[in-house]
């Protein structure tokens, strides 16, 4: 829901753009840090959903720590004046040139994802002098019941370790001078909306933890990922997920010994429902099989629809609400098929010029943009 002011504002500048509502990223980050210190749980936001830089200081001021997928995020992170204690680095495929990077600012924590990777990093550290402070992240095998192309924890996908290489970890680790296990770390997926899900996991991550423990490993940090889903259907009325209930699952089924940390990774959940992509109707085109809404972003600015069909709302904001509503095609101006934000969608009849909003759009929208086509890459607009 947009006011009548931010309706003028919108009306008066070029689009498209991202438009982030700071106040809702602030209620959000506060009601998800209440939630999770009220069991001693500590939250590193995921950069990957959001790296825009206000919503990254706004989430830096809360408190949460970062955890990063590239040596790029890593640097951004203390950039942005994330405490180095609480940066983690995770990634299936990390260069030497990042192991260096993380190394040389003294992050809290890598997350390792192979046997061969746990030899790159005990060498570069021991280059330098350093002892690297590693979670190994365990392929639970567990189905996190969301879109394929976003599930990560069953066997057949390429992170983590799986659980039959976990001996050959503890040999690798008794030779590595430079590497101090402290946790595992598990991620099975994004967008879960299910948490009967996260309790699968806990049972699972109670099960190796215990492993851990009868092979002479007390592990500092429980670090049980992502994941949590927004709901794209109702960007209004679900605006600030339900951090309670969440943190509630983990709290009872996870066991934890006395000191041990529990860790989570939340990129979606904090940053989904703040962000809208604001674009115009370029053209309409009506035809007898379908009707054609042309706007001025496409799968350049939003590209979660071509490459998951993912659903986003969208809104006709300058409509006459009066008007009869149609069903249009909803695409972009890229020269592909694939270029389309939304099908069959109920709109007032639209004309060029009106104004459209993609909602909840916050998380995995502007950082996943590109220049195909040689466009221009999609800018940030906030909220005053
Ligand atoms: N931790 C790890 C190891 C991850 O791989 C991810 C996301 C997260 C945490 C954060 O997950 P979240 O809380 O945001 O679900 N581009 C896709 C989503 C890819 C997620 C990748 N990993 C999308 O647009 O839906």
């Amino acid at each position: 829901m947009f006011d009548e002011n931010t309706l003028a504002r919108f009306e008066s500048l070029e689009t498209p753009f991202y438009y982030y509502d700071l106040a809702l990223l602030e209620k959000t980050l506060k009601t998800c840090k209440e939630a999770a210190d009220k069991y001693g749980f500590h939250v590193h936001y995921a950069f990957k959903a959001n790296f825009d830089e206000c919503v990254l200081k706004a989430i830096q001021a809360e408190g949460f720590g970062a955890d990063c997928v590239s040596g790029n995020e890593v640097k951004k992170a203390i950039e942005i004046g994330f405490d180095p204690g609480k940066v983690v680095f995770a990634g299936v495929g990390k260069s030497d040139k990042e192991i260096i990077t993380a190394l040389e600012n003294d992050i809290y924590c890598f997350n390792v994802e192979s046997v061969q990777e746990l030899g790159v990093i005990n060498e570069l550290a021991a280059k330098r002098g350093k002892t690297a402070r590693i979670a190994i992240r365990i392929n639970p095998n567990v189905d996190a019941q969301t879109h394929h192309y976003i599930t990560t924890g069953l066997e057949e996908n390429k992170f983590g370790v799986n659980q039959w290489e976990l001996k050959a970890c503890m040999e690798e680790l008794k030779k590595s001078a430079n590497l101090k296990l402290i946790g595992i770390h598990f991620h099975i997926g994004s967008q879960i909306t299910d948490l009967e899900v996260f309790r699968s996991l806990c049972v699972k991550t109670n099960e190796l933890s215990q492993w851990f423990g009868e092979h002479g490993f007390q592990l500092q940090i429980l670090n049980v990922g992502g994941g949590f889903g927004v709901d794209y259907h109702h960007p209004d009325e679900a605006a600030i997920n339900d951090f309670a209930s969440y943190f509630e699952v983990f709290d009872k089924f996870l066991e934890r010994k006395p000191g041990q940390e529990v860790h989570f990774e939340l990129g979606r959940a904090l940053v989904a429902q703040c962000g809208n992509l604001i674009s115009r109707i370029l053209y309409v085109k009506n035809g007898i099989k379908k009707n054609f809404i042309i706007l001025d972003a496409g799968m350049t600015e939003l590209m979660r629809p071509a490459l998951y069909q993912a659903f986003h709302k969208i809104e006709n904001l300058t409509a006459d609400k009066k008007a009869n509503s149609v069903k249009y095609d909803v695409v972009g101006p890229i020269c592909e098929s694939t270029d389309w934000l939304g099908k069959e969608v109920e709109l007032p009849v639209s004309k060029r010029g009106d104004i459209v909003a993609l909602r909840t759009a916050g998380a995995y929208g502007q950082v996943m943009a590109s220049g195909y086509n040689l466009r221009d890459i999609v800018r940030s607009v906030y909220s005053e």
